[in-house]
């Protein structure tokens, strides 16, 4: 199978794999080389055009990352993107120099004007706010190039060189701050490499597929399946893959949403993997028994899931790989870059780091969530499964205030349902970016036909967030939360007043403990 391909050149910028991102977006297939890759090797490969990054250097330092200048002789267009803009400018006879004053520097969202005659403008407004990041000024731009793009402040935020396919922007289109940037990178694409959008994530799926394939021969993947979409996803790639040589490890703890663990089971059952399910309620109820302190249940929860995640996989014997479903996010989280690290904010609570294994495999760990998404579409997940919002690894046991019990954890579960079927039903459950029912600890009396109650208070959380570090509280309508507090009163026993939480993060966190 072949693509065409662009070739990211990586100068250690923040935002190198949201470009590549961009270029796949825009149905092309992309790789991120490191800028040290010899020019021979780049060439081998036969990239349609190459985009240069940004990164935190000064291109006239003594140590700031180089490309060989033959690299501008080959024919290939390329796209400098702020570091990458300004090395083209200095390697092609220009000149970069530190900017004297604020007003060349400029950082944050700049008004910027666009000479929609160059084809990267092409079929764009003249005018928008881009994205800037740069402390340093291209004092003079090299011959050839013409002034394509400028701020209040700077008169070249973009330049261009058409003949030879060469062009350059001081800030970053790829960002979603930079408005029309990825119409940007697709005019670049399109209109200078003449890309013709060969590249989909059915074609990631069989490449990704293959690649596990050869890594792996003949040897025994072990992963520990959450149900949450990462690790299913993962699950999924990798049963395609390599079938029977994998064995996932579902630790049902019992602290699971209704029907939660019949669903995981029944997504996975048409693949010919090993899937254990480990019915683990008993055990992990018991190990919770007349505990009230929150970091204690997060501890207990963690322990015992390795516990019996040992068990299990010594019942397997000596596996080869263990899988995880890390993504690009956490990457950047834990620091980026270093391979086979086990995570501790795994979300099944982290993994023993003395399983016998050899090597750690992350096939997801270049994408980004939505990317993650539609990966297990194409691999035939069900939607309910791709779309499942974050659920934490301690489950319900973090959203029982108080003492966990098991008739508390199924009245939780019986609302919680309740609580979601209702969002689902008036259209919110794409718009709310998390919403959950938290069981309180709090009794109170209520009356219901002639009686006196006197039972739990249920909180109902939802929040709008894109990163979930802070999040708003989300506005849902008044007759929604109405009908939904009266069937949870009506339908579940032992929930007789509904609360809605209304505080953001911070001061307060998403879930309850
Ligand atoms: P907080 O409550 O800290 O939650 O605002 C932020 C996000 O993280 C999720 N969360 C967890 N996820 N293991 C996880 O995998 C955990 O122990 C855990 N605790 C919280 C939470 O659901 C929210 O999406």
């Amino acid at each position: 199978m072949s693509h065409q391909l662009v070739i990211v050149l990586d100068f250690g910028g923040q935002y190198n794999q949201l470009i590549a991102r961009r270029v796949r977006e825009c149905g092309v297939y992309c790789e991120v080389k490191p800028y040290t890759t010899p020019l021979e090797e780049l060439k081998a490969m036969a990239p349609i055009g190459f985009i240069f990054t940004g990164g935190p250097n000064s291109v006239y330092e003594e140590k700031a990352p180089h490309v060989d200048p033959a690299i501008f002789e080959l024919g290939i267009p390329v796209l400098g993107i702020c570091y990458g803009c300004q090395l083209m400018a200095h390697t092609l006879g220009g000149k970069v120099a530190p900017a004297q004053d604020d007003t060349a520097r400029e950082y944050g969202k700049t008004e910027t004007y666009y000479d929609t005659s160059c084809a990267l403008f092409k079929g764009l407004p003249e005018k928008g706010v881009s994205w800037m990041s740069h402390s340093d000024y291209m004092e003079k731009v090299p011959e050839g190039f013409a002034l394509t793009a400028h701020s209040d402040h700077c008169p070249n935020v973009a330049i261009a060189d058409e003949k030879r396919g060469f062009y350059g922007v001081q800030y970053h289109p790829e960002v979603n701050h930079t408005e029309y940037g990825i119409a940007m990178i697709r005019n670049f694409l399109y209109q200078v490499c003449g890309a013709v959008g060969d590249w989909s994530m059915g074609d990631y799926k069989r490449t990704a597929i293959a690649a596990i394939r050869e890594k792996v021969g003949s040897g025994k993947v072990l992963l520990a399946l959450s149900g949450g979409v990462d690790s299913s996803v993962c699950a999924a790639l990798l049963a395609e893959a390599i079938g029977e040589q994998l064995t996932c490890v579902f630790v049902d703890h019992g602290l699971m949403r209704k029907n939660e663990g019949d669903e995981v089971e029944a997504a996975f059952s048409k693949w010919a993997m090993n899937f254990v399910r480990v019915d683990a309620e008993a055990r992990f109820l018991g190990k919770l028994a007349g505990v009230t302190e929150p970091e204690r249940k997060r501890k207990i929860i963690g322990e015992e899931f390795i516990r019996v995640f040992e068990e299990e996989s010594k019942k397997i014997g000596k596996v080869d790989f263990l899988a995880q479903g890390t993504i690009y996010p956490d990457v950047i989280e834990s620091g980026a870059g270093d391979a086979a690290v086990i995570k501790s904010h795994h979300n099944v609570g982290g993994l023993p780091d003395y399983v016998d294994f050899k090597e750690i495999i992350e096939p997801l760990r270049l994408l980004f969530k939505d990317e993650v998404r539609q990966l297990g579409r194409e691999l035939g997940l069900p939607e309910y499964l791709v779309t499942r919002q974050p659920f934490p690894g301690p489950g319900l046991a973090i959203r029982i205030i108080g003492e966990i019990t098991k008739a508390k954890a199924d009245t939780l579960r019986d609302a919680d349902a309740i609580y979601r079927e209702e969002i689902a039903a008036a259209g919110l459950d794409k718009s709310i970016n998390q919403y959950f029912a938290v069981l309180t600890n709090s009794r109170s009396v209520g009356v219901m036909g002639d009686g006196r109650t006197y039972d739990y208070t249920l909180a109902l959380r939802a929040v709008t967030t894109s990163d979930f570090m802070t999040a708003d509280w989300a506005r849902i309508p008044y007759d929604v939360l109405d009908k939904i507090s009266v069937r949870v009163v009506n339908e579940v026993p032992g929930i007789n007043r509904i609360c809605y939480d209304i505080t953001s993060k911070p001061p307060a966190t998403i879930e309850w403990e």
